[in-house]
Formats: structure tokens, C-alpha cells, sequence
């Protein structure tokens, strides 16, 4: 937004109009203006001159002054508009001031004429910050009841779509390639792999999708994944970064933001089909207490920055209020899910961030994101430990889950792989089934959220009866208990829903074989 003042005079005398624009000159006032005297002219120059002060006389040749004043609050609603007249009566004065006027002032006593127009200004200007913030209070009250919707299907989705996924993927193993049902079962298992892939997506919206953060340089990762962008954005687009080299750390998950610089830079491709440029900056800002007001959600402090720019299309308005609302795509069917940047922003708030965009159209984009910084110093992320594939095992294992084809499933595969496993739909049945089972224990594999004990509390109760057994905990995401907003304690192995059947192997085996 342009700071500029452009005064509108509605007026029949050009004197009385170089009058007042000296009174504003000499009290060192810059603006620009214009004069008109017509409806039409002002209609047209609401539109056109877009004005930021409307001063008006009360009588004119060819429209009275009232209708002038209802002309401008109906196209330019926030503009201030004063009444600047000799004949202006006490009455009028006040039927003028209910008609929305914002002040008057009597054209031979110009004195208080200055102060009367930089208090409109003012006032103005603290109206229009006030309906940006509480417009953009509404818009992050509605993100998160859609957040909430979103997540929640996702969960009971999570579940389905482990057995589903899981039971195709077994079948898989059992028919050979030249059965016809194999080929239908490989469907199933592409269909089912696409449903876990938009849950995923919803997931990580509504912020349940679970963390591990770590402390990260955005440089490392605006460089790690240059190849893959560049690959991925074609020849027509140039890509350049300005990276900040005395850029400050963040702590985040990796895999998360790698996300979101592709799902930016996959939007600004699509954006430019006539090629263009796409621009990766990063840069350390320090938010101000004002920033902060003005922007719900924001913290004031030392933030990282990560903007993604390009010369696109660029967005209108409509486009702009809908953008991070999942499902809300401008592309044609079955080109786009509306995901993108629900991810996006989803990702961003989870990691204590906030997103801004800035486009006009024609011109292009730019998406900000504002990551709190923190003092620690990026770390190289330790290896994972090697795991034998195969995964068999003989260990006994404790299964609770409440989703009865869940338990089943698991339980099936796990029994395949040589394990022993018992099973309980809840943490009481855990308890019982545990009493009168007289051999070992190795591993309980629980879910997190469950009627009545909760899966942390039966590791704990598990852990009394049996010191020493391993946990290993599943879900599709959780509120409580193993995760504090989503981010995930140290040392707590988890397994992430929906699983097949060989990640659920190869997890038990990791978790079974870690040294202690
Ligand atoms: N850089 C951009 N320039 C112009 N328009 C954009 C840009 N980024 C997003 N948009 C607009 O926002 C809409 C939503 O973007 P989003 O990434 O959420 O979904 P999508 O790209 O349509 O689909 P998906 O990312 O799920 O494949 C887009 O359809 C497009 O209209
Ligand atoms: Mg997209």
C-alpha cells in the first residue's frame, strides 16, 4: 500500500480549492489532487484517482452536497469525507455528520482546517488496521475449526486405511503375478496408498501430524533440495536463492520444510507457464511488539525468514482469502488437490511459525514464512541405526490396540514373522492378559489413544509388572501423552498410522534390536 495522500476536491471553484491546498502546502501537507464538480466525474475519480481524502463543498451547480456524500460512502466506503463550505448551518452541519460525514469546516475560518484533516487521516488510517486485524482474527479462527474437522476424519481414516493398505499388501505376497486378482488387489493397494497420502496432507493441516524436530539451517535445506526444484520446475524457469550467510537456526522437522519449499515452488511454476523466475530467500527479522499486533499469531521476537517469490500470474483478492483452506484450488479438476498450501500453513503454524502473502496481479507472488529463531546451533542429524532386513523375530510381544481389524491385521503379520503375540483391545484386558502369561516379554506395541487407560499409561503400568519390557507406541496422531503439541519426546519410539505391514516389521525389529 502506497502511503501517498491524493485529496479529491469536490468543489466549483477552483479558488477556494487553491485556498485550502495552500493551507495544506504551508503546514508542509504533501498530496496529490483533483478537482471535480459533476456526478459522473466523481464517481469516475472514486474509481480512477482512488483518492485518500475527500474534501466537499456543501453546494454546488449540479448536485447538492448530501448526495455527493452518499455517492462517495457507497463506492469508497473508507475514504474520509469533509465538508468544507461557507453556507454550512448548524443543521446541516449535523444532518451531514449522520450521513457519515467525518467532520465539517467552515470555509472562512481555515485556521483549524489543517489539524481537522490530519486528525481524519489518522483516524482513518487506525480504522482500516483495526478490520485487517480483526479480519484476519476471523480467517485464523475459521482455519482452525477446519483444522479440527480435518483432523479428526483423518484419524478414523488412519485406521481404515491400515487395514485396507495392509490386507491388500498381504495378499500381494500371497497370489502370484499371473492370478487376475493380483492385479485388482495392486489397485486396491494404489488407491488405498493415494487415500493415506491425502490424509497425510490433512494431517499435517491440522497440525496432528507428529514431529521431530531438530535444530536446522534453512541454507542447508534451500540447497539440499536445489536438484530436486530444479528438476521439477523444468527449463523454462530460472531458479535463484539469497541466502542470508549469517542466517540463525530454527528448530523444525526437516522433512517438513523440505515440504514446504516444494509445495511453493511447485505453485510458482504453475503459475508461470511461460517460464519465469522463482527466488529463495532467507534472512533473520526481527518482529516488533507492533507487527505483532497487527498480525494474530504472531509472536514479536527474532524470527527466521524463508520467502519464495515468482513473476507469475499472480492472485486477485477472492483467490487470496481462500488460499490455505484445504480443498480450495483454482486449477482444473484433476489437476490440483487444494492441498498444497494447507500443508503449508498447516506445517508452518505446527513449527511455531506464521505464513504471509504478498501478490498483485500480473506481477506475482510472494509467500513468507516466519520461523522463531533459536540460539542453539544446527546439528548434524545422527544416523539411523542399521536395521537387517528380513525382520523375523522371536521375541514376545504385547499388542494393544482397540480397532479390532487393526489388531488383527498386525497381529497376523507379526505371528508370520516367527513373533509370539498376544493381544488386548484396551489396557485392562492388557493387564489380564499379561497375569496369566508366565513367559518373557519383550516389546508392548500400543496405541496411544484408547478408551479408558491411555497407551502411555499402560507402558507405565506394563513396565511395573514387566521392568524393562520395550514400548513401541502407533497412532494416527494424538493430543496427549507421548506428544506435547505434536512433537514428539525424545527416546520414545513411534509408528506412524497408516502402516503396512512392512514398515510395521521393520519398525518392531528396529525397536527390539536397539541398544539400550
Ligand atoms: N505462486 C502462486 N501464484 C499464483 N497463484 C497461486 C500461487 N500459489 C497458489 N496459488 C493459487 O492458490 C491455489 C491453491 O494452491 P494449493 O497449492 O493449495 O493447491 P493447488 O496448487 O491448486 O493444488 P495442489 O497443490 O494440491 O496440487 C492454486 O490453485 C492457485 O490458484
Ligand atoms: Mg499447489
Amino acid at each position: 500500500m502506497s502511503d501517498e495522500l491524493r485529496i479529491l476536491f469536490v468543489e466549483d471553484s477552483p479558488a477556494d480549492m487553491e485556498l485550502e491546498e495552500r493551507a495544506l502546502q504551508k503546514a508542509g501537507v504533501a498530496f496529490r489532487s483533483l478537482r471535480v464538480e459533476t456526478k459522473e466525474s466523481l464517481v469516475a475519480a472514486l474509481h480512477e484517482f482512488k483518492p485518500t481524502l475527500i474534501l466537499s463543498d456543501f453546494s454546488l451547480p449540479t448536485m447538492d452536497g448530501l448526495s455527493a456524500l452518499r455517492t462517495a460512502r457507497e463506492h469508497s466506503p473508507g475514504v474520509p469525507f469533509i465538508f468544507v463550505s461557507g453556507t454550512i448551518g448548524e443543521e446541516r452541519a449535523i444532518e451531514s455528520l449522520k450521513n457519515g460525514a467525518t467532520d465539517y469546516i467552515v470555509k472562512d475560518r481555515l485556521g483549524g482546517f489543517v489539524v481537522k484533516v490530519q486528525r481524519a487521516l489518522r483516524e482513518a488510517e487506525d480504522r482500516a488496521v483495526k478490520v485487517r486485524v480483526e479480519e484476519q482474527l476471523r480467517q485464523s479462527q475459521k482455519m482452525e475449526a477446519v483444522g479440527r474437522l480435518a483432523g479428526g476424519v483423518a484419524h478414523d481414516f488412519n485406521n481404515l486405511l491400515t487395514v485396507i493398505n495392509g490386507y491388500s499388501q498381504l495378499m500381494l505376497t500371497q497370489l502370484t503375478p499371473d492370478n487376475p486378482l493380483h492385479a485388482q488387489a495392486e489397485e486396491i493397494l494404489r488407491a488405498g496408498e493415494r487415500a493415506a497420502s491425502l490424509t497425510r496432507q490433512l494431517l499435517m493441516f491440522s497440525r496432528r501430524q507428529i514431529l521431530s524436530p531438530a535444530t536446522l539451517n534453512l541454507n542447508d535445506l534451500a540447497k539440499q533440495t536445489q536438484n530436486m526444484l530444479r528438476r521439477l520446475i523444468g527449463e523454462d524457469i530460472e531458479l535463484r536463492t539469497a541466502l542470508d550467510p549469517a542466517l540463525g537456526s530454527v528448530k523444525a522437522d526437516p522433512g517438513q520444510i523440505e515440504q514446504v519449499i516444494m509445495n511453493l515452488a511447485v505453485n510458482a511454476r504453475d503459475a508461470m507457464p511461460n517460464g519465469g523466475r522463482i527466488t529463495i530467500e532467507t534472512g533473520n527479522v526481527v518482529l516488533d511488539e507492533d507487527y505483532a499486533s497487527q498480525h494474530p499469531g504472531t509472536k514479536a521476537g527474532p524470527h527466521v525468514m524463508l520467502a519464495v517469490s515468482d513473476t507469475g500470474t499472480g492472485m486477485d483478492e477472492e483467490t487470496q482469502s481462500h488460499l490455505f483452506e484445504p480443498f480450495f484450488t483454482t486449477k482444473e479438476p484433476g489437476k490440483g488437490t487444494g492441498l498444497g498450501l494447507s500443508t503449508v500453513y498447516g506445517i508452518a503454524k505446527q513449527n511455531g511459525g506464521s505464513i504471509w502473502v504478498y501478490s498483485e496481479l500480473g506481477k506475482g507472488s510472494v509467500f513468507k514464512i516466519y520461523f522463531p529463531r533459536t540460539d542453539e546451533a544446527a546439528a548434524v542429524a545422527p544416523p539411523k541405526p542399521e536395521v537387517a532386513s528380513g525382520g523375523r523375530g522371536t521375541e514376545t510381544i504385547l499388542l494393544v490396540e482397540d480397532s479390532e481389524s487393526v489388531r488383527k491385521l498386525a497381529s497376523a503379520v507379526l505371528a508370520s514373522r516367527g513373533y509370539k503375540v498376544l493381544t488386548a483391545e484396551d489396557g485392562d484386558a492388557a493387564l489380564r492378559v499379561l497375569g496369566a502369561h508366565s513367559g518373557p516379554l519383550d516389546l508392548l506395541l500400543t496405541d496411544v489413544v484408547l478408551p479408558r487407560l491411555s497407551g502411555p499409561e499402560i507402558a507405565f503400568l506394563v513396565n511395573r509388572a514387566r521392568p524393562g519390557t520395550r514400548v513401541l507406541f502407533m497412532s494416527g496422531y494424538t493430543d496427549r501423552g507421548i506428544v506435547e503439541n505434536g512433537i514428539l519426546e525424545s527416546g520414545i519410539s513411534f509408528l506412524q498410522k497408516p502402516f503396512g505391514p512392512d514398515a510395521l516389521v521393520k519398525k518392531v525389529r528396529e525397536v527390539l534390536s536397539a541398544k539400550v
